[in-house]
């Protein structure tokens, strides 16, 4: 039996979980991962608000009741008073993974001088890799380019399911393995 490859997709935003303005982030991570992966996946979307306790609760949930082998979130990483997502984050997870953030603001910074206030970081909870995004939808491409050749090989790491990518658009590397296409 092949284990069903779930993607949880959590906009972290006061305005967009209030009906405010649209969720632009959620879509651009689902169209991102739509054409990275060549494997059938599930996506498991959620748009909440800047809440410790409610991020915290959405990943928990996605994580250990939903089985998502990753959780991409988008927005809350910056400096402002309700930017809460990393603290939400670092409060679920087991093990921190300092290098996703580390390469997403070294290439950001690349792109906007204003990468360094991005303090999204990355996280395993059991068999769940938890990812941080920036809430500006460009970001999202721009950070995913970076860190999407490393996932699949941490989701095998956690003994989660096998994530294949398009060698076209992003080239998944294994050590041991000759990248395929
Ligand atoms: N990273 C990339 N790749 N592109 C961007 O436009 N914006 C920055 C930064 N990182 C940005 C980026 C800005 S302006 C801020 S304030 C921080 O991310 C935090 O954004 P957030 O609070 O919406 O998560």
């Amino acid at each position: 039996m092949t284990t069903a490859i779930k993607i949880g997709i959590v906009t972290v935003s006061d305005r967009a979980s209030a009906g405010i303005y649209q969720d632009e982030g959620g879509p651009a991570i689902k169209a991102y991962l739509d054409q990275a992966l060549a494997s059938i996946w599930t996506p498991l979307a959620r748009i909440i608000p800047d809440d410790r306790a409610v991020i915290a609760r959405t990943l928990i949930d996605l994580a250990d009741e939903e089985g998502c082998c990753l959780i991409v979130t988008t927005g809350g990483t910056g400096p402002a008073p309700r930017d809460v997502t990393p603290e939400a984050t670092e409060d679920v997870i087991e093990k921190p993974m300092p290098g996703f953030g580390e390469l997403m603001r070294q290439v950001s910074l690349a792109k906007v001088p204003t990468a360094i206030l991005s303090r999204q970081t990355a996280g395993i909870r059991g068999r769940c890799l938890i990812v941080n995004l920036p809430g500006r939808p460009r970001a999202i491409a721009e950070c995913l380019d970076a860190v999407m050749p490393a996932i699949p090989y941490c989701i095998d790491l956690i003994e989660g399911p096998y994530l294949e990518t398009d060698p076209a658009v992003i080239v998944a590397f294994r050590p041991g393995q000759k990248p395929k296409g």
